[in-house]
């Protein structure tokens, strides 16, 4: 069985040259057909494909630089290196530089709204990748910098493009087939709301929710299949300009998502009442004419699919959603 750490010596050429200051910015994404169940946890591989959309000016910037010391700052606050979100960090680090790495100093900064409540692992293991590849000058294909920001966090793996992205679930056992790529096919009108229902921390992380519910729930099994084909649908929608049908299938894919783990045993519930309550409001207003559908992940906040000419509509529904164009141009050194 091949190991995480055998892939990236596969991929990086060793030794790494030096490290020079590099600056990289990548976007966050929201998959509109999920990734919902792994089929290998120790190389991150997913049980079926997912399609998201970029979000995007928001996303992470990430600065990497030589130093003395090992050091990141996240949000300008320096932290520890035993914290886990920088444990995560750093252990990716080690996998990517491998033995004698020089001392390092990581400065992260996200653009996304700590109040939008959007986790921001995407956005942040990408940048992290991209700015590890710029550093020490290994040039390595997006393709492959997808697929080894997979070891960070699934969702990484979109977030080296704006637009629409496909992750190909990949058949290979060493997963070196599961990567992104993009879809390059504008929808200029496409926009997205956040609707903040919760910004704190996740009760249960997005690898304990899942593998739980691949684990327990009966209404899993058939779920790989039917995401595999609302991916294929979602991805013709997006060529055809569909948006009508984009949009319907991306709230059934969500829902669909979530009843598997309503499913399991005992339950994984991030959604809240306040969730549903955005839905009813949503589902009112759709019945009323709007042409706006929703999508969830694992947390309680509800974010929004529309095109431009619904968006006073949905501002006033929602007035304190943050409205994003994902296809405003993009800030200076993205990926
Ligand atoms: O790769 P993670 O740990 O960010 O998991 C992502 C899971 C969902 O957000 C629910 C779905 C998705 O495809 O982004």
């Amino acid at each position: 069985m091949t190991s995480a750490a055998e892939i990236f010596a596969a991929h990086v050429s060793r030794p790494l040259s030096a490290p020079v200051e590099a600056n990289v910015f990548a976007p966050s994404n929201i998959a509109l057909s999920k990734y919902w169940g792994k089929r290998d946890k120790a190389l991150n591989l997913p049980l079926n494909s997912s399609l998201s959309i970029s979000l995007g000016q928001w996303g992470t910037e990430t600065r990497i630089a030589p130093a003395d010391v090992d050091s990141l700052v996240f949000n300008a606050e320096l932290m520890a290196k035993d914290a886990p979100a920088a444990a995560k960090v750093w252990t990716f680090v080690d996998l990517f530089c491998g033995d004698n790495r020089p001392a390092l100093a990581i400065e992260t900064t996200n653009s996304i709204p700590t109040a939008a409540g959007l986790a921001s692992s995407a956005s942040g293991f990408a940048a992290l990748t991209a700015a590890l590849d710029a550093a020490f000058q290994t040039d390595l294909p997006k393709a492959t910098l997808s697929m080894l920001a997979r070891f960070g966090s699934g969702s990484a793996t979109r977030s080296f493009w704006h637009g629409f992205v496909r992750w190909d679930a990949g058949q290979a056992d060493d997963g070196t087939d599961s990567y992104a790529y993009p879809i390059d096919a504008a929808l200029p009108d496409f926009r997205i709301a956040i609707v903040a229902v919760d910004t704190g921390p996740k009760a249960q992380s997005s690898t304990d929710g899942m593998t739980h519910t691949v684990a327990t729930s009966p209404l899993y099994a058939p779920w790989p299949a039917r995401a595999e084909a609302d991916c294929a649908a979602i991805e013709a929608a997006v060529w055809a300009g569909d948006f009508a049908t984009l949009g319907q299938l991306a709230e059934d894919n969500a829902l669909a998502m979530h009843a598997t783990m309503m499913a399991a045993r005992p339950a994984v519930t991030y959604l809240k009442p306040q969730s549903w309550a955005v839905l009813d409001t949503l589902w009112a207003a759709r019945r009323d004419g709007l042409q706006a559908f929703a999508t969830m992940d694992a947390g309680a906040n509800v974010k929004l699919i529309f095109e431009d000419p619904s968006t006073a509509d949905v501002q006033s529904l929602f007035p304190d959603a943050q409205i994003i164009n994902p296809f405003e141009a993009p800030p200076a050194g993205s990926v």
